[in-house]
């Protein structure tokens, strides 16, 4: 099957990979507790073509994404997880520095293909591996990312963003929809606890369609 998606680039929307998302979300659903990185991994790789073809042009945070951007005077950003670049646009536009990090190389890949990535760093890498000086990034921005990080590892991964940021944006899934399954991949986080730990305060939140967005800073 041939689709036609975005910035007029055709994607094969393999059934091969299909299959493989649905075989390593059944083994990422029996390995929970466990450090199942490398399963996680291959996951995220076979999961890549089709988040873009879905939700790859999607621009509906943009608005307020610019507003949490300009709050916290914004110019070196983090994009956590940043799949196949579907932020890339606004940051461009507004002329931003960027690192794009995630796990799966088939998304970087398609961001590679997708964008011009001038300004972009694409880092192919574990949040707990990335290697940039203490609070280099204004912010950190994890739009629908944390909460595919599992309870055994989500301090780590957080305790790493606060090292290296002054301001984060988390953006969820909502568990007061009754949307959220808790299954191998994807997991209700307490953000307040987990960026108070690091003095991270909420200065402020809100709702967008079924999601919630928080923006935490660092109090000095
Ligand atoms: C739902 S997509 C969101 C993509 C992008 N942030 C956006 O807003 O369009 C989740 C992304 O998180 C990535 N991901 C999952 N676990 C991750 C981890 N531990 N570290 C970095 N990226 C991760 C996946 O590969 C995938 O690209």
């Amino acid at each position: 099957m041939e689709r036609t998606v975005l910035n007029g680039l055709k994607v094969k929307h393999s059934v091969f990979d299909t299959l493989l998302a649905r075989f390593f979300a059944v083994a990422l659903e029996r390995t929970r507790g466990y450090d199942s990185f490398l399963i996680r991994r291959l996951y995220w790789n076979f999961r890549a073509r089709d988040i873009s073809e879905t939700y790859g042009a999607s621009t509906s945070d943009f608005e307020i994404l610019l507003t949490v951007i300009a709050s916290v005077n914004a110019n070196r950003v983090l994009d956590l997880g940043c799949g196949s670049g579907r932020l890339f646009p606004l940051y461009e536009r507004l002329g931003l520095h960027v690192v794009g990090q995630d796990i799966s190389r088939n998304a970087l890949n398609l961001a590679k293909a997708r964008h011009s990535c001038e300004n972009i760093t694409l880092l192919n890498s574990r949040v707990e591996n990335i290697d940039f000086p203490d609070k280099y990034f204004d912010l950190v921005i994890s739009n629908r990312v944390l909460q595919h990080i599992p309870p055994n590892t989500i301090e780590s991964s957080v305790a790493s963003i606060c090292r290296l940021a002054r301001s984060v944006y988390v953006n969820e899934l909502s568990d007061t929809d009754g949307i959220i399954q808790q299954r191998g991949y994807i997991f209700t986080h307490d953000y307040v606890r987990l960026f108070g730990n690091f003095g991270f305060k909420l200065r402020d939140s809100g709702r967008m369609d079924r999601q919630t967005w928080l923006l935490f800073s660092k109090t000095s």
